[in-house]
């Protein structure tokens, strides 16, 4: 059975008969309980890995004290250098976990293991990766893009007012999945996770090996040239370069060579929507993209709460 990642509707077909939004794999049908575990970590039980990131693989698990599944972060230390890091994260994951928002995932655990890897476990969001529906379909169309970045908004704006900073907005780290009523939500997972990972905060030479945590396609200028003084508008524009490639399915910034991408972050302003696209957008929208794309972060639009006012300003218009 096939699902609709944006209207929930379950399917045969590879287009969704109700909005026209293409289909994804309904991956609860393939999860059986009675399927062999992987292995056995602590109290969770592995049924099998997820993905795999910059600092470690994600895995399906089931929490057997509370008897529900998890997904389980795995973090290798060796590419950790920074003394402090287990302290920064211990203290993360507690401002993680105080968020309740139904467009974060929930954090339930953190710990060190006796190899030393740090596990973290979270709320399983059964669904899809935007990264993978972007490179699998292309773009969005305009009205689920518009729908999502309200979502995304929110949930940034809630976030930034309880002091919480994501650090590393971009598709892989937002999953699509249905709700309980056959809604689709956008779920942001791994808040504050790049600022646990090394001391950056005196490093001034954004061009300098090894420099950057976090992901120089989308991030913003700011964070690239001085990654400690980050605030809520560095998420705001990382946002708004993943609105940019929802509509388009191109990352406005990312090229060949990392460095040229740093360049792009800095330097060279987002080429215009096609045509074909900005046709189909109420032109305010294309002008909320841009502002949330500014580089000088004053210039920027300040606030999630600012993008979902100006998009339910719009949403008569589509
Ligand atoms: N809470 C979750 N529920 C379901 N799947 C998840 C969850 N968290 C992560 N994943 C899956 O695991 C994959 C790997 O995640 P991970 O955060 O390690 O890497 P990443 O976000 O792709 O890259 P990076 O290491 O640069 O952040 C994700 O793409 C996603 O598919
Ligand atoms: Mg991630």
């Amino acid at each position: 059975m096939r699902i609709c990642p944006l209207c929930g509707t379950t399917t045969h077909v590879r287009i969704c008969p109700v909005c026209g939004t293409p289909t994804v794999l309904d991956t609860q049908e393939f999860i059986s309980d009675e399927e062999e575990p992987a292995g056995v970590i602590d109290h969770y039980m592995l049924i099998k890995e997820l993905g795999e990131g910059g600092m470690g693989k994600v895995f399906l698990a089931k929490d057997i004290r509370k008897s529900r599944k998890v997904a389980l972060k795995l973090i290798n230390p060796r590419k950790i250098n920074d003394p402090h890091a287990v302290t920064r994260a211990r203290r993360g994951v507690l401002a993680c976990a105080s968020l309740n928002h139904p467009n974060i995932v929930e954090v339930y655990d953190f710990k060190v293991l006796e190899n030393g890897e740090w596990l973290i476990a979270m709320r399983y969001i059964n669904g899809t990766p935007l990264d993978q529906l972007i490179r699998k379909h292309g773009r969005f169309k305009p009205s689920a893009v518009m729908y999502l970045l309200e979502k995304l908004a929110d949930a940034l704006n809630y976030a930034h007012n309880k002091g919480v900073v994501h650090r590393d907005i971009k598709p892989s780290n937002i999953i699509l999945e249905r709700d309980s009523s056959g809604r689709i939500q956008p779920v942001i997972t791994d808040f504050e996770v790049a600022k646990w990972f090394g001391s950056i905060d005196n490093q001034t030479d954004p061009t300098q090996k090894g420099f950057l945590i976090g992901t120089p396609s989308y991030m913003s200028p700011e964070q690239i040239m001085s990654s400690g003084e980050v605030d809520g508008r560095s998420d705001i524009y990382s946002l708004g370069v993943v609105t940019y490639e929802m509509l388009t399915g191109i990352n406005p910034f990312r090229r060949p060579d990392t460095i040229d991408t740093i360049k792009a972050q800095l330097h060279i302003a987002p080429p215009p929507l096609p045509e074909e696209v900005k046709r189909e957008l109420p032109p305010p929208f294309v002008m909320l993209l841009f502002r949330m794309l500014a580089k000088d972060r004053d210039r920027r639009i300040q606030s999630g709460k600012s993008i979902v006012k100006a998009l339910k300003a719009m949403s008569s218009m589509v």
